[in-house]
């Protein structure tokens, strides 16, 4: 049996307001259970636009977004699809706003109507999974750059999502996080999309490597 794709975008078009042609021009892109994609393209072209295309943070002048086979067409079906796809932003601030770490992690879980001691006990144990329990109690605007970048995806993997976005993920990244990031990454069994202008990064982490240009996206 073939399983559907987790993400389908077809012929997906998208305007900013002011612009005078679409930065996302009839967009076809597919993503599989597990696939582990790179995607690459030059400054502005419309990676960071596609992925807010995705999880619904910008609507499509035309085309269709299907998640798990079923069309996204209103605010209910995307407030479902934010649940199951994380989306690591490319400025970790954007993403972490608790005064500790152990709050940021267990934020999306509380909000998620999982209880305060449930929600302690699985921010604790991704910390742990992600070898970052010694950042438990840290204040959260006092860590590094690269610490804030483990801790947003530990904020993610903790709601168990079926999907990651991670919008530039090695910007402002030492070798050492980095080559953490890379462990992480490859040990998941979930599907993600990683854009990373660094080559070296996504021929580890990615299966594949796609190129945005003109609007769309290619192999
Ligand atoms: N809110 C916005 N309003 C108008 N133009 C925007 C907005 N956000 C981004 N853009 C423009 O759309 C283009 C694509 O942006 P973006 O998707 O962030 O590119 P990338 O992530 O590939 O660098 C850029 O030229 C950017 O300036
Ligand atoms: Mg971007």
């Amino acid at each position: 049996m073939t399983q559907l794709p987790l993400i389908k975008l077809q012929d997906v078009s998208y305007t900013y307001s002011g612009a005078t042609k679409p930065i996302l021009d009839k967009i076809n892109f597919t993503l599989h259970e597990k696939q582990h994609l790179g995607l690459i393209g030059s400054n502005g072209c419309g990676k960071t636009t596609f992925f807010h295309i995705i999880m619904g943070l910008l609507k499509p002048d035309s085309g269709m977004l299907f998640f798990k086979g079923n069309e996204m067409r209103n605010a209910q079906h995307f407030k479902k699809l934010r649940q199951e796809i994380g989306l690591l932003f490319q400025d970790a601030d954007d993403q972490l706003f608790s005064p500790t770490v152990l709050e940021d992690v267990a934020f999306g879980l509380l909000n998620l109507g999982v209880g305060p001691v449930k929600a302690r006990q699985i921010a604790i144990q991704t910390l742990g999974d992600l070898g970052l329990a010694e950042l438990e109690k840290r204040i959260t605007h006092q860590l590094s750059g690269g610490e804030k970048k483990l801790v947003s995806l530990a904020t993610i993997l903790a709601m168990q999502p079926k999907v990651l976005l991670l919008d530039e993920p090695t910007n402002n990244l030492d070798s050492t996080t980095r080559a953490r990031l890379i462990k992480i990454l490859t040990e998941l069994d979930i599907a993600y999309v990683i854009i990373s202008h660094d080559r070296d990064f996504l021929a580890e982490t990615s299966q594949k490597v796609l190129t945005m240009t003109q609007g769309r996206v290619t192999e």
